[in-house]
């Protein structure tokens, strides 16, 4: 049987207090409805059809998937509602129709794919994920008779007291078989909330003697729906701990993997060390054997195999490649590329630059708008004063130069292969390869200085109330 998709988020999410959708507010790096677009591809539907609202646009740039179209409901009237809206998009579509809400993001293929398998064994005109809630408080209610057949979901608000205590819940998710959608017109306006609840196909179904079967076979951390924030962060940890165990079992080692924090989709080698308080980021891979301290933040970015970045150092959408030691508190901005053997050490700032195989700059400099070649040195307190005030100018270091410390590249300029730039430089011109370039004020010492103002040396000692004359 064909299955198609409809997804609803159209929502306002007003319990999470956000300008944002809530469908777009993000678990591990992603936005909830990409985690349950994800899961729906893993039951290779015909078509998916999206149902959003007033954020359509935003929604439509946020998320990915194929076969998707987009319904739109104007106002947020209800789940029976939104079904309703995108029937339009599914045309003459005879299969069933799984229907979702954006909000459950920890849906997984298997739940649903064992859903669907059990709706089709039955041979259902409607199924519902049920599961049994800790606290059933925020979900409808599937009340059974006494023959334990399912009569209807009953929201929180509408429930008596009795009903209350029922702990099996309504998950969101739904197999619907085509012919059943038009049933939806019969749901009438529930007075309490003034929407028209999905939920009441339920009892409609039933009273049609129609086949409703209502599976309860997913787990809590699974099914949660995502309305207020504390819900969130539940579903963050629980997603969380998937991502972890996922990279355990790929060969990946934690010191204290629960102080981590790793976003979907993150690559990490095996025989990677990853240290306590590590934070890896969307859209980065890091490979294999590498070590990574604590406190390093590292997002967007490729890391090659065997490299080590150190206690609390920052590497933002840049690439590292393999055997290079970045940090302690290095901070490698966007738009850089390290090469390999390469160090990057204490407190040194890498902006937009390419720094050559087996190149150092192991203290506290500054390399922006840089070229740099291979097997470079740069010296402690080296700057590229890279922007005038006014616009950002691009420095040249070619191969195997030597920078002396404190040493300022005023840039533009270029250093030519294997110069030589004595410490304290500033350069302002190009350094022709092969030389020493030095701009230092030659040094002068004036003797006694110091005796002839008056002045105390610290270091001398008074010898019989006179000072000593240094010869
Ligand atoms: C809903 C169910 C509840 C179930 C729970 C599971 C109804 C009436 N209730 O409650 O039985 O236990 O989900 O998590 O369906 N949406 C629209 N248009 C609207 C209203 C909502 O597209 O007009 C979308 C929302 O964006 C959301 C989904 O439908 O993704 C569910 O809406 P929500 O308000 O979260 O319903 P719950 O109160 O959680
Ligand atoms: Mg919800």
């Amino acid at each position: 049987m064909p299955i198609a998709c409809v997804v609803l988020a159209a929502g306002l999410g007003k319990r999470m207090y956000s300008s944002k959708p809530k469908v777009l507010h993000e678990l591990c790096g992603r936005p909830m409805l990409q985690y349950v677009l994800d899961a729906v591809e893993g039951v290779n539907p015909e078509r998916t059809v999206i149902v959003v609202g007033k954020h359509s646009e935003q929604i439509r740039r946020a998320v990915t998937g194929s076969r998707i179209s987009y319904a739109v409901q104007k106002e947020p009237k209800g789940t029976g509602d939104a079904l309703l809206k995108a029937l339009p998009l599914l045309g003459s579509f005879e299969g069933t129709i799984l229907v979702l809400n954006g909000d459950t993001p920890l849906i997984t293929v298997n739940t649903l794919k064992h859903f669907l398998e059990r709706s089709r064994k039955h041979a259902d005109s409607l199924s519902v994920l049920s599961f049994f809630a800790g606290d059933p408080s925020s979900y409808g209610r599937i009340v059974r008779d006494d023959s334990g057949r399912v009569r209807q979901i009953i929201e929180e608000r509408d429930t008596s007291p009795e009903q209350k205590e029922i702990r099996e819940v309504n998950s969101g998710i739904y197999a619907v078989s085509a012919p059943v959608t038009r049933l939806l017109l019969r749901i009438r306006i529930n007075k309490s909330k003034g929407e028209y609840y999905l939920t009441d196909l339920v009892e409609i179904a039933a009273k049609e003697d129609l086949r409703v079967g209502v599976y309860g076979i997913g787990s809590e951390d699974e099914l949660v729906g995502v309305n207020k924030r504390q819900e969130l962060l539940r579903a963050e940890r629980v997603m969380q701990e998937r991502i972890v165990n996922d990279l355990i079992r790929g060969g990946v080692d934690f010191i204290d993997p629960v102080s981590v924090h790793i976003h979907a989709g993150v690559e990490v080698g095996r025989n990677t060390l990853v240290y306590p308080n590590v934070y890896l980021e969307r859209g980065s891979r890091i490979g294999r054997g590498c070590t990574v301290y604590p406190n390093v933040r590292i997002t967007g970015s490729v890391i090659g195999d065997n490299t080590t970045v150190k206690d609390s150092s920052v590497i933002e959408q840049s690439e590292i490649k393999k055997n290079a030691q970045i940090g302690p508190f290095a901070h490698i901005r966007p738009g850089s590329s390290i090469g390999s053997r390469a160090k990057i050490g204490n407190f040194v700032e890498i902006k937009k630059s390419v720094v050559g195989d087996g190149t150092k700059a192991s203290h506290l400099s500054y390399i922006g708008d840089a070229l740099v070649g291979k097997d470079v040195n740069i010296g402690a307190g080296t700057i590229t004063c890279n922007y005038d005030g006014k616009e950002k100018h691009r420095t040249e270091i070619q191969n195997g130069v030597f920078i002396g410390s404190d040493t300022q590249l005023i840039a533009p300029v270029s250093i030519g292969r294997g110069a030589y730039v004595g410490a304290g430089s500033t350069i302002t011109e190009p350094v022709p390869p092969m030389s020493l370039a030095l701009s230092r004020v030659p040094q002068k010492n004036i003797r006694n200085w110091v005796l002839k103002k008056g002045l105390t040396g610290k270091g001398e000692k008074k010898k019989g109330g006179r000072q000593k004359r240094v010869r």
